[in-house]
């Protein structure tokens, strides 16, 4: 038997100005992101916000259908935007925030488990990280370096293919 082990890190944050000014404002966008999600169903909205290298910021929000499955996380929806809209520009960053409509969300939301294999496929691709700030609607601030860091052990394309 072996055994591995599996460093990751995530930096946490008390306040949003002790990032970097172009994270602050990318914080700032998500948030606005998340006010204008569509989720009448559970009630809990997220908002993401990438940035390009182009210095072009990409907003996306969780999208619910009363047919549940249909609906999309707030990531995705971002994500998808950027490889249909600018194809080939290179991802630098995505803040998250997100919060219940009905009690206090004071900690970090960390993204699903599909969203973070979506993102990772574009991370890989662009052979750079992809940095991930996390947030509430308030209360502590998580930052990633990459994509790789929230998913050390991920589905690779190499799988659908024989060796
Ligand atoms: N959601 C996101 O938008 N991102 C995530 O990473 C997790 C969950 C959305 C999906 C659904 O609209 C709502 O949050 C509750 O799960």
């Amino acid at each position: 038997m072996e055994k591995f082990v599996i460093h990751t890190e995530v930096f946490a944050f008390d306040q949003p100005e002790e990032l970097a000014l172009t994270e602050q404002k990318l914080l700032e966008a998500a948030t606005e992101a998340m006010r204008d999600a569509y989720a009448p169903y559970s009630r809990f909205k997220v908002g993401a916000a990438i940035l390009l290298e182009n210095g072009v910021v990409i907003k996306g929000n969780n999208q619910e259908n009363a047919a549940y499955p249909s609906g999309l996380c707030a990531e995705r929806v971002a994500i998808y935007a950027c490889g249909a809209n600018y194809p080939g520009i290179r991802i630098i960053s995505i803040a998250i925030t997100a919060g219940s409509l009905d009690f206090a969300s004071d900690h970090p939301i960390a993204p699903c488990g599909a969203c973070r294999q979506t993102m990772l496929e574009y991370e890989l691709n662009q052979e750079s990280p992809i940095a991930v700030i996390m947030r509430g609607r308030s209360g502590k601030i998580y930052r990633c370096e990459g994509i790789k860091q929230l998913l050390p052990i991920f589905f690779h394309e190499d799988g659908l293919k024989v060796r």
